[in-house]
């Protein structure tokens, strides 16, 4: 086994594609054990610290029920009710957090919180979603769809809507699994080019293909995997009533599907706008594997705890 212990978890763009499939691996592997009834707590004794800046059903409840499963028990600290909210520094927070935990999570707004955090701490962090990215969500998806088409390497992703933090992570992960990203935003929610620019690089590397589009046709042609997030992430919610009228055809709905593969996933993050970014046809249907990916939520982010802590 490859050995992260001590390792943050900040994007997926500091992980090798072996180290990536090395969690995914360990991911089924814990769900199985998980599924089975086996009790299984490496993290016996340990604590993670969650700092949440933001609202969360999944991260934090995965996050929270990952612990206990792996042995360990989890705070959940909203950042209203400890003294960063008054304005403690991250980097006095993350040296006096070392002091009492094992790891920490944190969802914020500015990516770099995230990596101020991880410098100032000497206990591995987590991120747990940021402007930029959102790794714990594309292993999960990856996880996911590895679990449905038995393979990864080779297949198309497409992604149609908000060039955010949930598409960064996706293209990243693509990149480094060697499957082909085809992504389409309109004019002015095109995905950072920062991003794109080390998801490029990392493409080089597996013979991956990164393809930024504008229309949605183009992006969803033969896509094994069709994905789409909410048109106003967290803290854009004043912008949307322009975001709708930018996005209006940009919805996957049973007309753009029809470009896909005929066996193809589709797969939200969640929550979800039902009838804005996805027509309820399509999510409810037979293509969809929403709630496997929120399920994978728990194994994933065990296996990156299992591993890192
Ligand atoms: N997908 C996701 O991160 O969901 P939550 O905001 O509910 O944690
Ligand atoms: N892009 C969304 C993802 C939520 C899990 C947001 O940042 O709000």
């Amino acid at each position: 086994a490859l050995n992260l212990k001590g390792r943050d978890f900040l994007g997926l763009v500091d992980y090798t594609p072996e180290e990536i499939r090395y969690l995914l691996d360990l991911a089924i592997e814990l769900k199985r054990k998980q599924k089975a009834g086996e009790i299984y707590h490496p993290l016996k004794g340990k604590s993670l610290g969650m700092i949440f800046e933001k609202s969360s059903t999944r991260t934090r409840i995965s996050f929270e029920v990952g612990m206990y499963q792996l042995g360990g028990q989890a705070l959940f600290l909203s950042k209203n009710d400890i003294q960063m909210g008054r304005g403690e520094t991250i980097r006095d927070t993350a040296q006096v957090m070392s002091r009492y935990l094992d790891g920490m999570i944190l969802r914020t707004f500015g990516h770099r919180n995230v990596v101020e955090l991880a410098r100032g701490a000497t206990i591995p962090v987590i991120n747990a979603l940021s402007d930029q990215s959102h790794p714990c969500q594309a292993l999960a998806d990856y996880q996911t769809a590895l679990e449905h088409k038995g393979k990864l390497a080779g297949l198309k992703v497409a992604y149609i809507g908000d060039g955010n933090n949930v598409l960064h992570s996706l293209m990243m992960g693509a990149a480094k699994l060697g499957m082909h990203f085809a992504s389409a935003s309109p004019e002015g929610y095109d995905p950072a080019e920062s991003s794109v620019k080390s998801s490029r690089e990392a493409a080089q590397e597996t013979g991956s293909r990164i393809d930024i589009v504008r229309d949605p046709r183009e992006a969803i042609e033969g896509a094994d995997i069709v994905y789409t997030d909410v048109w106003a992430s967290m803290g854009f919610e004043e912008e949307q009533k322009d975001r709708e009228k930018a996005f209006k055809n940009y919805q996957v709905n049973e007309e753009l599907t029809k470009y896909a593969k005929n066996d193809y996933l589709f797969m939200h993050c969640l929550p979800a706008h039902r009838g804005e970014e996805v027509s309820e046809g399509v999510i409810d249907g037979k293509h969809s594997v929403i709630f496997d990916e929120a399920e994978n939520r728990l194994h994933a982010q065990k296996a990156v705890m299992a591993a890192i802590m």
